[in-house]
């Protein structure tokens, strides 16, 4: 696969839903936690090559407001997977100028895993090779009822004029909020879903949905991704005309 050279031409903002653990453990006759674990390896390699190919910002769906449905057994090994990751990988992810940042909801997870993601933030926090946003108990409607209901405070509370919100101000109140939205959204496992994902942030980005599961992904999957991106006419609304027009005037 050819590599996207032209830094114009390449997403600054990746979002990945990085789904199939569970049926690649099942094809390899594996339990699903082995499949998570695999799953580790496959986002180890895919946050180190975003941030060689210059991704700025790269977010990742790893437990969504949802998944608490799922048997108590792959919800607990999850977040015991989730903190002995965090506390094995944030040194090297420091050392590679990453900045972490955590979306969704804290107080549903594990006191460890809370004070794990606080102490992540905290050491990277002045790290800008790349930002690695991580969407832990993240769900899209959570993410816009809690804009909304903090958003009603303010009003509440004499801070906020009512009459002045607009797309900017509650786009503010989100978790992405201050951050571009993402270019470029990348499914695997096949499935052709948001499954309540950056439900606002999404309105623009380009969607690219893959068969590969997860524990499969690697660099030649996230370049042919790139590829893809790089081949869209970004047209907003307007006419292709227009848009061929600001292309070339943005250049
Ligand atoms: C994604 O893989 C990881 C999480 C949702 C935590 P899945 O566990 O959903 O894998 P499949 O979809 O069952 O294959
Ligand atoms: C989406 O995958 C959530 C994550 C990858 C974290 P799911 O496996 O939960 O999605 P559905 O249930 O197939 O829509
Ligand atoms: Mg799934």
């Amino acid at each position: 696969m050819q590599m996207v050279k032209d830094k114009r031409s390449l997403p600054r903002h990746v979002a990945i839903i990085m789904d199939g653990n569970g049926r690649w453990a099942r094809q390899n006759g594996r339990p699903r936690t082995a499949g998570h674990r695999e799953g580790v390896k496959a986002t180890r390699a895919v946050v180190e090559c975003c941030a060689d190919r210059g991704i700025d910002i790269l977010t990742l769906f790893a437990f969504s407001s949802e998944n608490w449905r799922r048997p108590q057994d792959e919800v607990t090994g999850l977040m015991s997977l989730f903190i002995e990751v965090l506390r094995n990988e944030v040194d090297s992810l420091h050392e590679n100028g990453v900045r972490v940042n955590f979306i969704g909801d804290r107080d549903q997870l594990p006191s460890g895993l809370r004070l794990g993601l606080k102490e992540a933030e905290q050491k990277t926090a002045a790290n800008e090779r790349m930002q690695l946003v991580l969407a832990v108990a993240y769900g899209g409607r959570w993410d816009i009822v809690q804009a909304a209901r903090r958003l009603a405070v303010a009003v509440s509370e004499g801070k906020l004029d009512a009459n002045t919100v607009d797309d900017a101000v509650l786009n503010k109140y989100l978790s992405l909020g201050g951050m571009p939205d993402p270019d470029l959204l990348i499914r695997t496992g096949g499935e052709r879903r948001i499954s309540n994902f950056l439900l606002w942030d999404l309105a623009y980005t380009e969607l690219h949905f893959t068969d590969t599961l997860w524990p499969e992904f690697d660099s030649s999957d996230l370049d042919a991704a790139l590829k893809f991106f790089a081949d869209r006419e970004r047209r907003y609304g307007k006419t292709g005309e227009q848009a061929a027009a600001s292309a070339k005037s943005s250049a």
